[in-house]
């Protein structure tokens, strides 16, 4: 379990509530789509690309059990049919061209095409209570341009690895402050560059959903957790602890590191699809959709990593043959002289 670096972990950190019921399994990527359920629902194209992984994905996804929807999952564990899915990332050549940057696959994943690395912590057992069906959140600012300076309470970071086998080290995301920068990197990353986009742990008990995505759900009291630091107190109007949802996304930026490439005003050339240079205004969408009891069963169990007794998995053999169709066709893997939706780089 190096992945975690949970033997490591310095006594204090582990003292200060450190949890040890965490899901950690990959998602293949189901599609790349111009579409958004959650913000722009039943809007075809939506402002900015996406990938998804996970079934049921389409351009307006009903407010209902959805696992009842799907009929496969790309993901390990056969009960989870969640929708997870982010902005992409492009690289702006010198000449003003883009091209999307690929991804790879996590540490200690498997076989997956791509995709996401999920988790899903509980400071222990009985201790949260997993999404109804029909919930969906957001979190992140697409707007956002400036870091917030939360340190290690940083909701969306970036870790540049610094050579193969991502850098020798994938503890802790958003965690270890020498490594994880709020913003893109500035300098280029041999091993590729790891996104992390962690969601709030309250919720008011009442509500699948919001206008904005974000009001029914809030941070602890004394401010957002930190990756796995979940024993924080849950504000009155949001009293429900939910489980840590927490997604890391590695783009295999290794095509892109030549510098004579990157902008000449030695800028760092990696835009987000929403058209941030910054990575600032880093987001993730959640849409719930695991089957019956099976997230509670795992979050009061002290299920830990890619298995959980009780739950069934399949290996990506499997989860790879589970794709949606594109629905808004466009050239995603050419030179683009524009970002897809026409996004300015502001
Ligand atoms: C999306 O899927 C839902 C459920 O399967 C269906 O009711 C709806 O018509 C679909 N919408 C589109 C735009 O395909
Ligand atoms: C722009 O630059 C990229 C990378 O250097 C190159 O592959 C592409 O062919 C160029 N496109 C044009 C239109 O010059």
């Amino acid at each position: 379990m190096h992945w975690l670096g949970l033997l490591s972990m310095p006594l204090a950190v582990q003292a200060q509530g450190f949890s040890t019921t965490m899901l950690r399994f990959g998602c293949s990527q189901i599609v790349i789509d111009r579409i958004d359920p959650l913000v722009e629902p039943g809007s075809i194209p939506s402002a900015h690309v996406h990938q998804m992984w996970e079934n049921a994905f389409n351009a307006s996804m009903p407010v209902t059990d959805i696992s009842k929807l799907a009929s496969c999952t790309s993901c390990t564990f056969d009960q989870d049919l969640s929708n997870y899915w982010t902005a992409n990332v492009y690289f702006r050549a010198r000449n003003g061209t883009f091209k999307r940057v690929p991804q790879m696959v996590n540490d200690q994943i498997g076989a997956a095409n791509g995709g996401i690395t999920v988790y899903y912590t509980a400071p222990g057992p009985n201790t949260v209570t997993a999404f109804k069906p029909g919930f969906r959140m957001f979190s992140g600012d697409v707007a956002r341009r400036t870091p917030t300076n939360l340190g290690r309470k940083v909701q969306s970071c970036f870790r540049c690895y610094t050579g193969p086998n991502f850098g020798g080290n994938t503890y802790s995301p958003c965690f270890d402050l020498q490594r994880d920068t709020e913003g893109l990197p500035q300098t280029p990353c041999p091993g590729g560059i790891r996104s992390s986009v962690i969601f709030p742990i309250c919720w008011d008990g009442k509500n699948l959903d919001s206008p904005n995505h974000m009001d029914h759900v809030a941070h602890p009291v004394d401010g957002p957790a930190s990756f796995a630091m979940v024993d924080g107190k849950c504000p009155s109007t949001h009293p429900v602890k939910i489980p840590q949802v927490h997604y890391e996304i590695v783009w295999d930026t290794t095509k892109f590191n030549n510098k004579e490439e990157w902008p000449e005003a030695g800028s760092q050339p990696f835009v987000l699809s929403t058209g941030d240079p910054t990575g600032y205004g880093q987001h993730g969408d959640y849409v719930f959709g695991w089957k019956d009891n099976t997230l509670q069963h795992a979050m009061d169990n002290r299920c830990f990593g890619p298995t959980c007794r009780g739950l069934t998995t399949q290996g990506f053999n499997k989860a790879n043959q589970c794709t949606v169709k594109t629905v808004v066709r466009e050239d995603n893997n050419g030179w683009l002289k524009e970002l897809p939706g026409g996004h300015h780089i502001m």
